[in-house]
């Protein structure tokens, strides 16, 4: 089980430093190396994805990620930027399937912004495409227009592009999900006004055939977002394109309290995945020990049951943080206004010895 740790900036080094303690308490055998990526890897190399850090991930069975960015470089020029090195490293390793599931643990019911009976209970899964869509579409750029009531004014372009391959692939990762679910799928798009989008939808009926066991049902981005807030239980997998199911992602995240518990996977065709949480890297709170360390923890769960198999390592992880969870640990994040929190260092340790006792 050879594991690249790329711990990043921010809050990234704290909370994956806690999750590489998660792992070595079980008591297995994990070749761990790590390597810089984003802005620390610009600082150190001067590129937020070097060659070395990038054949570290190529070589390894799975990749344990923290977080890229901090407003610092903010003014490099965009292939610079720390968040390159994501988007790099999603691109060239071929990650093309992005799990988010958004699980609210009874414990946290009161963590949600949304009243409790409308989120008890909730357990979607987001199906996110990573490779395509105006994320990497070309052309791309800026440039000055050409004509028209605003000829000479500069403009800037992006091009949202899905082929027909790129949207079977994602579908059927989907399908699949939704067969070890409640065998629903809902694809979201905008056929209304995309031809990327008509074409997604067509494609996904045409998926859905080999699936007559699952139900496929389609969706509006706008709609979607609507009913994520209005009846987020009426979802089981969501399957959605690269940028609407960026936006979504965050949007179903906070049905359960908070971002600070959400893991996700991203996964290639050859089982190969980069496990990272859903949130970011919260400069504003970096090197405070205050994150909650708990997304990182069930990456590494997910990295476990996805990347090798090992269904059982990742249960006693999840039972540990709900365990945790339990006796009434919170970091700051998922605490009650008012109420004590532990920090980042407390609630790794807190897992740990969950796991062991
Ligand atoms: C995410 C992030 C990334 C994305 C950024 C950091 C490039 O927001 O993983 O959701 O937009 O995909
Ligand atoms: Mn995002």
């Amino acid at each position: 089980m050879k594991i690249a740790v790329l711990a990043g900036d921010g809050i990234g080094p704290e909370i994956v430093a806690e999750a590489v303690k998660v792992l070595n308490a079980l008591g297995e055998r994990f070749e761990l190396s790590e390597a810089k990526v984003g802005g620390a890897a610009y600082d150190a190399h001067g590129h937020p994805l070097p060659p070395e850090t990038l054949s570290l991930a190529r070589e390894s069975d799975a990749i344990l990620f923290g977080a890229v960015g901090d407003w610092k470089y903010d003014a490099l020029e965009r292939r610079l930027r720390p968040e390159q090195a994501i988007l790099g490293l999603r691109r060239e390793l071929g990650l093309f399937a992005n799990f988010r599931p958004a699980i609210l643990y009874p414990q946290l019911a009161d963590a949600s912004t949304l009243k409790p009976e409308v989120v008890s209970g909730l357990d979607i899964l987001i199906v996110r495409e990573l490779n395509g869509d105006v994320y990497f579409g070309q052309p791309r750029g800026l440039r000055e227009v050409e004509d028209g009531p605003f000829k000479g004014a500069r403009e800037g372009f992006d091009t949202m592009r899905y082929s027909e391959p790129e949207v079977r692939r994602i579908g059927r990762v989907a399908f699949e999900a939704a067969r070890q679910r409640q065998r629903r799928v809902t694809s979201v798009d905008k056929s209304n006004v995309l031809e990327t989008s008509q074409l997604w939808r067509e494609v996904m009926i045409e998926v859905s055939k080999d699936y007559p066991d699952v139900e496929l049902s389609h969706m509006y981005v706008d709609n979607a977002a609507m009913q994520l807030v209005r009846a987020p239980k009426s979802f089981d997998v969501v399957v959605t394109g690269n940028l609407f199911g960026d936006i979504l992602s965050d949007q179903a995240s906070m049905l359960t309290g908070s971002i600070g518990m959400l893991p996700s996977a991203s996964l290639n065709d050859r089982k190969q995945g980069l496990y990272e949480p859903s949130h970011g890297s919260a400069p504003d709170i970096a090197g405070k020990g205050l994150a909650n360390p708990l997304a990182t923890i069930l990456s590494a769960a997910m990295m476990l049951r996805y990347s090798f198999g090992r269904n059982d390592l990742a249960g006693r992880i999840e039972a540990a943080v709900e365990r945790v969870l339990a006796d009434g640990l919170r970091t700051a994040d998922i605490a009650e206004a008012g109420k004590a929190s532990v920090g980042t260092r407390e609630m790794g340790d807190a897992v740990v010895a969950a796991l062991r006792g």
